[in-house]
């Protein structure tokens, strides 16, 4: 299976600033591709510049969020239709970020991750455990708790990323211990087997939570670690490109 470093940019940068990190992606995508696939996520607002730039590269091109609907009444929101339409071909979808900020629920992340896949886009459902949840022995649970909600059963899996971000080492630069992170991979291989029936194998599993170029090698060694989704460290592009660099 093929690594998938995923770059979430969240509410950063202006127009300006997506430009020139796209234009240095698409440089350096140019001179040196690393052995994985390459996507970044930047702003809405940003979207449509991104992919012109970084059209005919490797980097593709993904949302942080998307609404249930194709289309219609709902202010603000944005549609995997749209996204679609800017050459977006992934998703991000139920962050702990939205989770906290806008009180997104399993329910509707399994929803939107429906949509998004009958929109021609491939969701990357996020999971992870508080600080609390994980001191008090819950973490598995939680987990579980959340992809059974998040994620529709049968869904396709080869059009459907998991990203396992426990939520304490968000920003903060403490990563999860690579024997946790193999813990809770191995837990949601196997919770997708029922979820996904045939094919589950194949559904890649990220990790994400302050992936640095420093740790980025020992945390994509671990088994079931198919991949990053990281944050800081893909708002300036040689850190991005040193991660993706580490793949094995
Ligand atoms: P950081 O890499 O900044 O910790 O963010 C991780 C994340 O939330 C990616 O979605």
């Amino acid at each position: 299976m093929k690594p998938l470093i995923a770059g979430n940019w969240k509410m950063n940068g202006l127009s300006d600033d997506a430009k020139s990190l796209a234009e240095d992606l698409k440089a350096r995508s140019a001179a040196d591709l690393p052995a994985c696939e390459l996507l970044v996520c930047p702003p809405y607002l940003h979207i449509a510049q991104v992919a012109g730039i970084l059209q005919g590269t490797e980097v593709r091109v993904g949302g942080q969020d998307c609404h249930t609907a194709g289309s219609g009444a709902h202010t603000g929101d944005v549609s995997g239709d749209m996204l679609r339409d800017l050459g977006c071909g992934y998703v991000i979808l139920g962050h702990s970020e939205r989770r906290a900020d806008h009180g997104e629920n399993d329910a509707l992340v399994r929803a939107k991750a429906e949509a998004a896949q009958a929109a021609g886009l491939v969701p990357i459902v996020c999971v992870g455990e508080t600080a609390d949840q994980r001191a008090s022995g819950e973490a598995l649970a939680v987990i579980a708790r959340q992809l059974k909600g998040s994620v529709p059963v049968g869904m396709d899996a080869e059009r459907l990323v998991i990203a396992y971000e426990p939520v304490w080492a968000i920003g903060t630069g403490q990563t999860a211990t690579p024997d946790d992170v193999v813990e809770v991979h191995r837990e949601i291989r196997k919770l997708l087997v029922g979820l996904v029936g045939e094919g589950s194998d194949r559904v890649r599993i990220l990790y994400g939570g302050s992936v640095k170029p420093a740790n980025a090698a020992e945390l994509l060694a671990q088994a079931n670690v198919d991949g990053a989704l990281v944050g800081g460290a893909s708002l300036k592009a040689e850190d991005f490109w040193a991660i993706a660099a580490s793949c094995p």
